[in-house]
């Protein structure tokens, strides 16, 4: 493990584990197109329950569940509101129109993640010939490391039902958020008629997403993840991973956290502006002029970062407390980093 660089570019960069990798070899498998394979079986009940749902489905990534669910939710020409900074608009290469023929309605995010309910009411169009037929809000949680207030979620949850829409979360870092909250993961999706959960940031496993919601909807998102390419034989192995993920990281993210607030501190400390992070993911502000320099700086040292001059920052199951440190150092070390 210590071969390998000190990566804070994500939480996805993550290696499986000795003992991730023993669940996985001996994993029991079986046909998954046919239904056969117990431990994707397993892994599909085991979150359903959790989760307070009917149904759930195993995904190669997240990218792919949002959209099945997405697809799942609205029909050709329908649309689906969503946040200007949402993975499912941003960062998914429009796959919902592209690949989907659903018109997305981008809305600004407020700062702390979510969409006022102000902008939502404005956004739902009048049933009207000229307009497409609004469907469903989609939400992030966590969204940039911000964990929405369950407060708003209750609101906006409950408005967007009694306004007729649907409403899916992308709850790619969602433990994340139970853990930060100190909630269960039925409290954490409350009001949500669909959540995609990755196994793959946080939790550590090396792939994929579960889905899950009402069995209708499930059954409609395993016929659109077939059509997508996500039909996988002999998935147990990969279902294996994300049981042992969900047996032992998920109460470790608190350690990612308080790296976070660690990171966040020490780089504060040398007078750089940082956002307070308030999971795993931090922001901190670089000199424009100062970034391929500092790059390069922290490369030399075996240190992977993705320097802009707005920074995200990403601590996991990978980067314990030390390597924090040894980031720090190679920060401070860095000359002429304020200007
Ligand atoms: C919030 C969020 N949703 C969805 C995804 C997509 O997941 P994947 O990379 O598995 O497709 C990501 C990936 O980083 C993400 O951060």
């Amino acid at each position: 493990m210590n071969a390998y660089p000190i990566d804070l570019r994500s939480d996805t960069v993550t290696r499986p584990s000795p003992g991730m990798r023993a669940a996985m070899a001996a994993a029991e498998v079986g046909d998954d197109v046919y239904g056969d394979d117990p431990t994707v079986n397993r892994l599909q009940a085991h979150m359903a329950e959790r989760f307070g749902f009917e149904s759930a489905l195993f995904f190669t990534s997240g990218t792919q569940s949002n959209l099945a669910a997405l697809m799942a939710h609205c029909g050709r020409g329908d649309e689906y509101l969503v946040g200007q900074d949402a993975h499912t608009y941003k960062y998914e290469q429009g796959g919902a129109a592209v690949l989907g023929s659903i018109q997305p309605q981008p809305l600004e995010n407020e700062p702390d993640g979510g969409i006022s309910l102000e902008r939502i009411a404005k956004a739902i169009k009048p049933d009207d010939i000229h307009f497409a037929r609004t469907r469903l809000l989609a939400l992030e949680n966590t969204i940039g490391g911000r964990v929405l207030p369950p407060a708003y979620q209750r609101d906006v949850t409950e408005f967007a039902h009694a306004n007729g829409l649907s409403t899916h979360l992308d709850g790619a870092r969602i433990f994340n958020a139970i853990v930060k909250l100190e909630v269960g993961e039925k409290t954490a999706v409350a009001g949500f008629d669909s959540v995609s959960v990755c196994l793959s940031k946080g939790l550590g496993a090396p792939a994929g997403s579960v889905l899950v919601g009402p069995r209708d909807f499930i059954a409609q998102a395993r016929r659109w993840r077939k059509a997508l390419g996500g039909g996988m034989r002999q998935a147990g192995v990969l279902a294996a991973a994300a049981l042992y993920a969900l047996d032992h990281h998920v109460q470790r993210l608190a350690d990612d956290h308080a790296n976070a607030a660690y990171l966040a501190a020490g780089l504060n400390a040398l007078g750089l502006h940082v956002e307070p992070p308030q999971t795993n993911i931090l922001y901190v502000d670089i000199p424009a002029k100062q970034v391929p320099a500092l790059t390069a700086h922290l490369a030399q040292r075996g240190i992977l970062a993705t320097i802009t001059p707005r920074t995200r920052l990403v601590t996991h199951l990978d980067l314990p407390r030390e390597k924090i440190d040894t980031t720090l150092q190679a920060f401070r070390e860095f000359p002429d980093l304020i200007p």
